[in-house]
C-alpha cells in the first residue's frame, strides 16, 4: 500500500514538474527569454513561407500576415547582429518576391518586402537559398542518404507496393530502442478517403495533402514503459524509428515528409479511431511518402541549417 502510494505520488510530482518546466520556459511563457523565443518564432514563420513556396502551386500572395510579421522583424532585427534567423527570414522574403515578380503580381506587401530586403543588404549577401532549393538527380541535396534526405511536398499518385513498404519498415527497425523494447508500431494507409480524413485532423499538409497516397502513422505502445522516469521514452524511441523510416524511404528511391502530431488529446483520440489504432498507443508522427512528382527536378523548402556554433558545445 505504502509503495503504491509512493509510486502514484512520484508519477504526479514528475508530471507536475514537466508542466511547470514547460510553463516556465516554453515560447509563450510570460517568463521566457524573449530574445531566444523571438528568434524561434522568426524561423518558424519564415519556414511557413518556404513551405508555401515549395508547394506544387503556391497561392498568389499567400501568408500575408506571416510576411508582415517577418518584414517587421527583419527591419527591427537587422539593427542588431547578423544571425541565422534573420538570414532565413531574408531568404524566404527573397523567394516570395521572386515568385510574384515572375507572375507579374503587384501589391503593397511586395513593396514592403523590397524595403526590408534593402535594409538587410548585408544579410542578403549571405543568403544561399531564396526560400527554396531545386533537387535534381545531378544535384541531390547531398552525397550520403542522410544529407540527401529532404521533406518533399510534391508527390506523384503512385501507391508504394507492399513489398517496398515492408522493406522500408524492416530497415527502420534497425533504429536503436531502449533495452531493445521495439515498442514502435507503424500503420500505413493507402485509401484516399481515409488519408484525407487523417490529414484533415493532422492539419499540417495544406496545399499538398491531396497528393498523398501513402501515409504512415508511427505510434508507441505504452505497455512497454513503466515508472514516472520513463514517461517521455515513447517519443524518444518513436522519434529515432521515424528518422530511420525517413532515411529508408530515401535509400529506396522514395521521398517523404514528416508530419507533426502535436495535437490535443481529443484529436489524437479521433486519429486513433479513424486509423483503428488501440487506445494504449501514443502517436508519434505521421509520414507522407511515395514517388516525387518528377524524376527531373523537385522544388523543396530551403530549410537551411544553423551554423555549428549555435548547436555544438564542446567542453
Ligand atoms: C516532428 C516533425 C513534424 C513535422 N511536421 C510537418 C508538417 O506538419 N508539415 C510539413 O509540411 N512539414 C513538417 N515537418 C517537416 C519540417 O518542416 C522539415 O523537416 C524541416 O523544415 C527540415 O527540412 P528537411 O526535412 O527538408 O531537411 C515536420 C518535421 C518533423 C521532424
Amino acid at each position: 500500500m505504502q509503495s503504491s502510494l509512493s509510486k502514484i505520488s512520484l508519477f504526479l510530482s514528475e508530471f507536475m514538474k514537466d508542466a511547470l518546466l514547460y510553463a516556465r520556459y516554453c515560447g509563450v511563457s510570460p517568463f521566457r527569454d524573449v530574445g531566444s523565443s523571438g528568434s524561434y518564432k522568426l524561423v518558424i514563420e519564415s519556414h511557413a513561407i518556404e513551405k508555401g513556396l515549395s508547394l506544387p502551386r503556391p497561392r498568389k500572395l499567400f501568408g500575408r500576415a506571416k510576411i508582415s510579421y517577418i518584414v517587421g522583424e527583419l527591419r527591427r532585427t537587422t539593427r542588431g547582429n547578423s544571425n541565422f534567423s534573420v538570414q532565413m527570414a531574408a531568404g524566404a522574403l527573397l523567394g516570395y518576391k521572386q515568385l510574384h515578380v515572375e507572375q507579374a503580381v503587384s501589391d503593397p506587401i511586395l513593396v514592403d518586402i523590397e524595403a526590408a530586403l534593402r535594409d538587410a543588404t548585408h544579410q542578403k549577401e549571405l543568403i544561399s537559398n531564396p526560400g527554396t532549393r531545386i533537387i535534381t538527380p545531378e544535384h541531390p541535396g547531398g552525397e550520403s542518404v542522410l544529407e540527401a534526405r529532404f521533406s518533399c511536398r510534391m508527390f506523384d499518385q503512385y501507391r508504394v507496393p507492399r513489398a517496398d513498404i515492408e522493406k522500408i519498415v524492416s530497415a527502420a527497425q534497425r533504429a536503436p530502442s531502449q533495452c531493445n523494447r521495439q515498442a514502435t508500431k507503424v500503420y500505413v494507409f493507402q485509401s484516399r478517403s481515409k488519408i484525407e480524413r487523417l490529414l484533415e485532423l493532422q492539419g499540417g499538409a495544406a496545399g499538398f495533402g491531396h497528393l498523398v497516397n501513402n501515409l504512415a502513422i508511427v505510434s508507441s505502445e505504452l505497455s512497454a514503459w513503466g515508472g514516472a522516469q520513463q514517461r517521455n521514452q515513447p517519443y524518444v524511441d518513436g522519434g529515432l524509428f521515424s528518422l530511420a523510416f525517413l532515411l529508408a524511404c530515401q535509400e529506396r528511391g522514395y521521398v517523404a515528409c514528416p508530419l507533426n502530431l502535436a495535437v490535443r488529446h481529443r484529436v489524437e483520440h479521433e486519429i486513433r479511431s479513424v486509423g483503428g489504432i488501440p487506445a494504449g498507443e501514443r502517436l508519434i508522427m505521421m509520414i507522407a511518402f511515395g514517388k516525387p512528382v518528377s524524376d527531373e527536378s523537385i522544388r523543396a523548402a530551403a530549410s537551411p541549417r544553423r551554423p555549428l556554433s549555435e548547436v555544438l558545445v564542446v567542453e
